[in-house]
């Protein structure tokens, strides 16, 4: 059961307006940006932040809960509200053999919000080796196609169960694919563009409905969030523990060091591309670490005295705290980005005549991809 329906176009203006005074800090990564200087209260919330232990500050983020500080309790108190969506009931249920405890959770929630509508034939597209397809064909006794680009995946599929039918079938712009109907069609975590292309192929496919969830937004072509803003949305609404605050930034600290090395003794931007390092490599010495990247950049070495000197300056030091710090004042404006993202293709289909629904599907401690749209014809 969904909660209630909102104003979707209301929705999107609301988040629309309340971004655009803040956008020089979602518009682009905090180490792009270098060296900015943030306006006031930006660079004061930053500040506040650097106060907080690890425990502390990934409490705040993980509920979205403010610093102390009046004008971050009145823009936490405003995200709250925007990021406010209708929710599934989360359903209990127990662990399915062979998938992980995330698609267990997600196939059994899927398998509630289907559980009372009439299902014929049900398309799960880029449906991988067919897990969610299976289960939905065997719960719901519905005959199930499930259809993925990768040919190993649908070869895994078919020798896995019979209660599928595996097509090999490439998801791309303007698709037209015949469905045997009355036909629904599922699309799980459709990647980058892949959710869009299946929305603009909906309503040619006279499929009586559709659910979609999107992920990986920074896949996306062109469009007005910048990729930056897109893989902040990406990486949004999880919950963290103190454990990744202190991952993150140990993982932090080493890069945007490494940044303004590269800034001070080559004269290249701190967010030069790096090819990614072993993760051994952020736990040991930086010397090795920033060394390593020299030589992947195939430039010239730097002392180690001259490496650790600059390492270890207050100046680098205090600079790091700043831009990581700023990095969690940016976080929660993720989710917002993501919102708008996947109302822009709402809007779309109820633009079209569809009755369309957004709202939360899986429990967001489990699965932070979590928004869909259910349209109907
Ligand atoms: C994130 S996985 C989602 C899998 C499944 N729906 C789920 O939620 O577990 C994305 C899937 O999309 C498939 N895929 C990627 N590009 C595709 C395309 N153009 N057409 C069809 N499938 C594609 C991949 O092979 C992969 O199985």
């Amino acid at each position: 059961m969904i909660a209630k329906m909102f104003d979707l176009v209301q929705k999107y203006e609301k988040i629309e307006t309340f971004l655009g005074p803040y956008n020089e800090l979602w518009d682009g990564e905090i180490l792009n940006e270098f060296p900015r200087i943030y306006g006031s209260p930006i660079e004061k919330w930053a500040k506040l932040y650097q106060e907080l232990s690890c425990s502390e500050k990934a409490e705040r983020l993980s509920n979205y809960s403010p610093l102390n500080d009046s004008d971050h309790q009145e823009l936490l108190s405003q995200i709250n509200e925007l990021i406010k969506l209708p929710q599934s009931d989360i359903v209990d249920s127990s662990r399915i053999y062979k998938v992980n405890e995330k698609k267990s959770h997600e196939i059994h929630q899927i398998l509630n919000f289907y559980k009372n509508k009439k299902i014929t034939n049900l398309y799960d597209f880029a449906g991988g080796v067919g897990h969610t397809s299976e289960q939905l064909s065997k719960n719901l006794n519905i005959c199930c196609h499930c259809l993925d680009i990768d040919k190993n995946l649908i070869e895994t599929g078919i020798q896995r169960t019979q209660e599928v039918h595996f097509h090999h079938y490439e998801i791309h712009p303007n698709m037209k694919l015949s469905l045997e109907l009355p036909a629904d069609i599922l699309a799980l975590h459709c990647c980058g563009d892949l959710s869009q292309n299946l929305v603009d192929y909906f309503p040619s496919s006279n499929a009586k409905s559709l659910l979609n969830l999107g992920c990986c937004y920074h896949k996306i072509d062109n469009h007005s969030f910048c990729h930056q803003a897109r893989y902040l949305a990406t990486r949004s609404h999880g919950m963290t523990s103190e454990e990744d605050i202190k991952e993150r930034e140990q993982f932090k600290t080493y890069r945007y060091s490494f940044g303004l090395l590269l800034n001070k003794f080559y004269d290249l931007s701190p967010a030069t591309t790096l090819k990614s390092s072993l993760p051994e490599l952020y736990q040991g010495n930086f010397i090795e670490y920033a060394e390593e990247q020299l030589k992947r950049l195939e430039l010239s070495p730097l002392k180690s005295c001259l490496i650790e000197d600059f390492f270890n300056s207050n100046d680098t030091l205090q600079q790091v705290k700043r831009l990581i710090n700023l990095g969690h004042v940016r976080a929660p404006f993720g989710r917002l980005i993501e919102i708008q993202l996947v109302l822009k293709r709402a809007i779309e289909l109820k633009e079209k005549g569809f009755e369309v629904q957004v709202f939360e599907l899986f429990d967001r401690a489990i699965s932070p991809r979590n928004i869909a749209i259910y349209a109907q014809s």
